[in-house]
C-alpha cells in the first residue's frame, strides 16, 4: 500500500472487531510514526499505549462513569464554538452520520448509542495515548497532530483501522493513574487501534471533502 492509499482508505472506525493486534505490531507503527518531524527535532510526544486487562479495566471506568452521569473533563477544554463555516461543516456531517445510524437503529435511541460507542472505546483492543507537556504552545500540537496522522497512515498500511477521538480520554484521571502518566502532561487525545468491523452500520459513513478549489490558492504558475 502506498501513502496516497493509505490516505484514501483511513476512516474513523467506530466499531472493532475483538481480534487483537500484537504488541511488535504496535511498537512498528509507532517506530514509523516517531519519524514525524517537529519544531527543532523537539519531539514533544509522550506515547501510552493501554491493551489487555489495563484497557478492559479503563473502558468498564469510562463506561461506570458515563452511566452515572459524571460529566467528562478532558485535559484540553473542548471547543464550545466555531467559526460560521466550520460549524456548518461540523452539523452537515452530523447530520448525515443520524440518518446512516437511522437506516438501523431506533431514531429515539441514536444519540445514546452514538454516545455508548464513545465511552465504550468502540471496542477497540488497543488505545494509544497521546500526551505532551502542559507548557508547550501550538507549534508542538501541530507536531501531535502530525505524529496522529502517521499513526494512522501506518496502522493502515498493516491493514489496521483507528479512531482519533477524545472521547477517548475524557476521564483523564483514571487514564493518568492506570498508565502512570505523570501530572505535568497532557493527555490530548487517544486513538483506538484494531481490526474495524466492516459489517457495521458504524463504519458505514465516509465523509466528504471540500473540492481542493476551495481550499488552497494557485498563483504564479
Ligand atoms: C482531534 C479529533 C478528535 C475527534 N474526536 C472524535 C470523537 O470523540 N468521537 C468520534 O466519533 N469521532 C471523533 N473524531 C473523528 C472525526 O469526527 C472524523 O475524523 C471526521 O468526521 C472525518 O471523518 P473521517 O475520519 O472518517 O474521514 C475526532 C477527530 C479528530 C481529528
Amino acid at each position: 500500500m502506498n501513502v496516497h492509499e493509505a490516505l484514501i482508505k483511513r476512516y474513523t472506525c467506530r466499531a472493532f472487531k475483538p481480534e487483537p493486534v500484537s504488541p511488535e505490531l504496535v511498537k512498528e507503527i509507532l517506530e514509523w510514526a516517531n519519524r514525524t518531524p517537529s519544531w527543532g527535532n523537539t519531539q514533544p510526544w509522550q506515547i501510552y499505549v493501554a491493551g489487555g486487562e489495563v484497557l478492559e479495566s479503563l473502558r468498564q471506568g469510562s463506561l461506570d462513569r458515563f452511566s452515572q452521569g459524571i460529566a467528562g473533563n478532558p485535559d484540553l477544554p473542548v471547543p464550545q464554538d466555531w467559526p460560521e463555516a466550520m460549524k456548518k461543516r461540523y452539523t452537515a456531517v452530523g447530520k448525515e452520520r443520524f440518518a446512516l445510524l437511522a437506516q438501523e437503529l431506533d431514531k429515539d435511541n441514536i444519540v445514546q448509542s452514538i454516545l455508548e460507542r464513545n465511552y465504550a472505546f468502540y471496542d477497540a483492543p488497543v488505545v494509544i495515548y497521546l500526551c505532551m507537556d502542559k507548557s508547550l504552545t501550538p507549534y508542538s500540537m501541530y507536531d501531535l497532530g502530525a505524529f496522529s496522522q502517521s499513526v494512522m497512515l501506518s496502522a493502515s498500511e498493516r491493514g489496521l483501522d483507528t479512531a482519533p477521538a477524545i472521547m477517548l480520554v475524557q476521564y483523564p484521571d483514571m487514564i493518568r493513574e492506570a498508565l502512570g502518566i505523570p501530572d505535568h502532561l497532557a493527555i490530548v487525545l487517544g486513538i483506538a487501534l484494531g481490526y474495524g468491523d466492516g459489517g457495521s452500520i458504524y463504519n458505514r459513513l465516509r465523509t466528504s471533502r471540500r473540492p481542493l478549489s476551495e481550499v488552497a490558492g494557485f498563483k504564479g504558475f
